[in-house]
């Protein structure tokens, strides 16, 4: 049941609020006075040490604690823009502002408190991952980096590598699936282009934060080799790829200690082995103790949140007493002024200056078309555009596209189409509001189809809907699930009946495509009775455009699933999501026996079969491959020839699967692959060279990765579908993580 509004009702309260926030925008930077440390011949390492040099105890205290911009918590200082957070500089020393901005999928807008400072909603994480391209991800990241700086953001909270451990978590959408080399190697190529934009970007949330229940409390316990083999390899390749220059720790506990309190996770793992230069900031309310600050964090982001503010004076004292070693507190500053120098906030601050919204509006479509997963065509699509009646029904497509929920949220440019207040408690209640961009499907197929007479109808009584789809040449259902921060899918079936309505339209009409727009994978009871499915996730700002040149075959489909799609919840390793029905302060651990078979691994460790597998999509072309060659030494090789064998020119995903012949059954990890466009008739000779880390055992005593002997390698379009097998054997090493 769902109440239409017309505004966030928080935001109504907080317009003045607002409007005070953005008159406080005119202030203009101090200019930054000529010390030695802004000689840009010198290192980011070098400039950080002499100004760290210069600085007070009170200016480096400064530095190292944040509040919310949001003006609707107190204590938002003057000069932020109205964001997730602010971080006063010292303009004695030409230090600029952190202005920071939640960025998951373009320069949110929390509460619309910037009124109408909208900006251009990148489809879903999940989409930028079904693309397996990063070049998209890197032009998406390039495009919310050049859009904040100049809106006069300088640092931007994106880059969220968390795995999808489970498919009913409420933020994958920010993520981009269930596989580490997927991810990570897609939010590096993201984190680089946010940060090729002069903005700092973080990877988040550093780590285990792979359900919202419960989030706060719980404790992720997790087997410490499978840790490195999984969660934390997609944060390692992140880093690799995009060398973001801050971290954000996790709300959870892992392991017993909090993610932002936790040594062994943020000295051992981040800055140990892994050498990270950068900051670790936490989540908002994440910090629980000025002893953190010990343990690897080193800043404090929105402190209103937290019990007290605890790296202002509590850390200055602590400081003082020698409780927390001086040489501490110089580190964490240094490692700030050193991402701030590498990333040119001192030499490129941001201007605000005009925003070309309609070539970032193109970017957001480019993922969109490469982002859609084709699931079922029994031939009916393309759709010829000579039909003559064409039925559109249900998920508000006659207005926009459905975006995701939560501090992640995009104000899209010229504002939202619609927006429905989803009821609901807990934490997160006040961001309870479904937003839906101003990217209509039902124009652009009444754009797409000129001939035809396109009809709608919303879908909320299933019998009018059928009665109307008897009369139609083809009829397109859109079906939306909802999903928010702070909240996890209750199940994997569409809310509100909306399997019911597939399934009456169906029976009416056997031509009845439907087009999903969902966080995360659903299941499909009546699948069976339809000839199409479009798995179009939150599309962004171009979306409806993006689905009607798909479904005319103006676009041939590309998009590749990166998470499984389960037959049920039975199949899951946690078929309750843990915590399920706790109150929200009530602490519990989340076991993960899994370990590193997330996902696919999962269900073919598990002998399942899922509805849907990783790496699935189809095609309206088809593609054969053929001449595997594979060679071994220090790690894999694999090179093999892809043809387009159909009418249509398309693109091919071609995926390079592997593993150890004695240390895994079952299905084998992905370990590369290559997206190939090819004209009918094109062949393309493709070679994938596996990241050892890929094929290797991580040795937790030992600290570092185990590779050797034989590995079993198959190729194919996706990993249910491998065409060609073959064996590679590799040289026994050690590697350092
Ligand atoms: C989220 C972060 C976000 C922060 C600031 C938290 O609730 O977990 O992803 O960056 O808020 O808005």
């Amino acid at each position: 049941m769902t109440v239409k509004t017309t505004t966030f009702g928080l935001a109504a309260l907080a317009v003045g609020a607002a409007l005070a926030a953005v008159a406080a925008r005119a202030d203009p930077p101090a200019p930054a006075p000529a010390g030695p440390w802004m000689n840009t011949r010198l290192s980011p390492d070098q400039r950080a040490g002499l100004l760290l040099r210069a600085m007070t105890l009170d200016e480096e205290i400064v530095l190292v604690h944040g509040s919310s911009g949001i003006p609707l918590l107190p204590g938002v200082p003057k000069g932020a823009l109205g964001s997730a957070g602010y971080v006063p500089g010292v303009p004695r020393l030409g230090i600029p502002a952190l202005q920071e901005s939640d960025a998951s999928l373009g320069v949110a807008n929390p509460f619309f408190v910037r009124p109408h400072d909208g900006a251009t909603p990148l489809p879903s994480g999940l989409s930028t991952a079904a693309t397996w391209n990063p070049e998209l991800a890197y032009r998406g990241g390039a495009m919310i980096g050049s859009e904040a700086w100049k809106k006069g953001f300088n640092v931007l909270l994106a880059g969220g590598a968390n795995l999808a451990r489970d498919p009913r978590n409420g933020r994958n959408f920010e993520y981009l699936g269930e596989d580490p080399l997927l991810a990570g190697t897609l939010a590096g190529a993201a984190i680089r282009g946010i940060q090729d934009q002069h903005v700092v970007s973080t990877t988040k949330h550093f780590a285990l934060n792979d359900q919202e229940t419960g989030r706060m409390v719980l404790d992720a316990r997790i087997d410490p080799a499978a840790f490195r083999e999984s969660d934390l390899l997609a944060f390692e390749l992140a880093i690799e790829g995009g060398r973001p220059g801050s971290v954000m720790c996790a709300y959870n506990r892992v392991g017993g200690a909090n993610a932002c309190g936790n040594d062994p996770l943020l000295n051992g793992v981040l800055k140990g082995d892994w050498k990270y230069p950068g900051w670790v900031m936490s989540d908002w309310g994440a910090v629980h103790a000025v002893d953190d600050a010990v343990h690897g964090l080193d800043q404090e982001s929105g402190q209103q949140i937290d019990k007290q503010v605890y790296f202002d004076k509590p850390l200055k004292a602590a400081v003082e007493a020698g409780q927390v070693p001086r040489a501490r507190l110089d580190d964490m500053v240094r490692r700030i002024l050193r991402s701030m120098f590498t990333e040119g906030l001192f030499d490129h601050p941001p201007v605000k200056s005009d925003i070309d919204y309609g070539a970032d509006a193109a970017v957001a479509q480019a993922v969109a078309e490469q982002g859609t997963v084709l699931l079922k065509n029994d031939g009916v699509l393309p759709l010829a555009k000579t039909a003559k009646r064409i039925l559109v029904v249900g998920g508000h497509a006659d207005v926009g596209v459905l975006s995701g929920g939560g501090s992640s949220q995009v104000e899209p440019v010229g504002g939202p189409a619609l927006q429905i207040h989803m009821p609901g408690g807990g934490g997160m209640a006040m961001f309870r509001t479904a937003v839906y961009d101003p990217s209509s499907p039902l124009k652009a197929i009444r754009a797409a189809a000129p001939g035809a007479q396109v009809d709608y109808v919303d879908g909320t009584d299933p019998k009018a809907a059928a009665e109307a789809a008897k009369g139609a040449d083809v009829v397109v259902v859109f079906a939306v699930q909802w999903l928010m921060e702070g909240y996890d899918a209750a199940n994997l079936s569409l809310p509100d009946g909306q399997d019911g309505l597939i399934a009456a339209v169906a029976a009416a009409n056997p031509h009845t495509i439907v087009v999903l727009e969902t966080g995360d994978p659903v299941l499909m009871p009546w699948l069976a009775q339809v000839p199409a499915v479009l798995e179009a996730w939150y599309p962004g700002a171009r979306g409806g455009e993006a689905i009607a040149a798909i479904l005319f075959g103006d676009v041939n489909p590309s998009g590749r699933l990166p998470i499984s799609f389960p037959a049920s919840e039975a199949q899951l390793p946690r078929p309750t999501i843990p915590g399920a029905g706790l109150p929200e302060t009530t602490p519990f651990v989340v076991d993960y026996p899994e370990g590193a078979d997330v996902g696919y691994r999962g269900f073919e460790a598990r002998g399942q079969k899922p509805l849907c597998p990783f790496g699935y999509g189809l095609s309206y072309t088809r593609f054969a491959y053929s001449d595997l060659k594979v060679t071994g030494g220090d790690t894999i090789r694999v090179s093999f020839t892809v043809k387009n064998v159909g009418d249509q020119a398309g693109m091919e995903t071609a995926q390079v699967y592997a593993a150890h012949t004695g240390q895994r059954t079952g299905q084998l990890p992905l370990i590369g692959w290559k997206k190939v466009a090819l004209r009918p008739g094109e062949s393309q000779r493709v070679t994938v060279v596996a990241d050892p880390r890929s094929i290797g055992h991580f040795d937790a005593a030992a600290r570092r990765w185990g590779l050797g002997g034989r590995y079993n390698v198959g190729v194919g379009g996706w990993s249910d579908s491998i065409r060609l097998i073959d064996a590679a054997d590799i040289t026994p090493r050690t590697i350092a993580p």
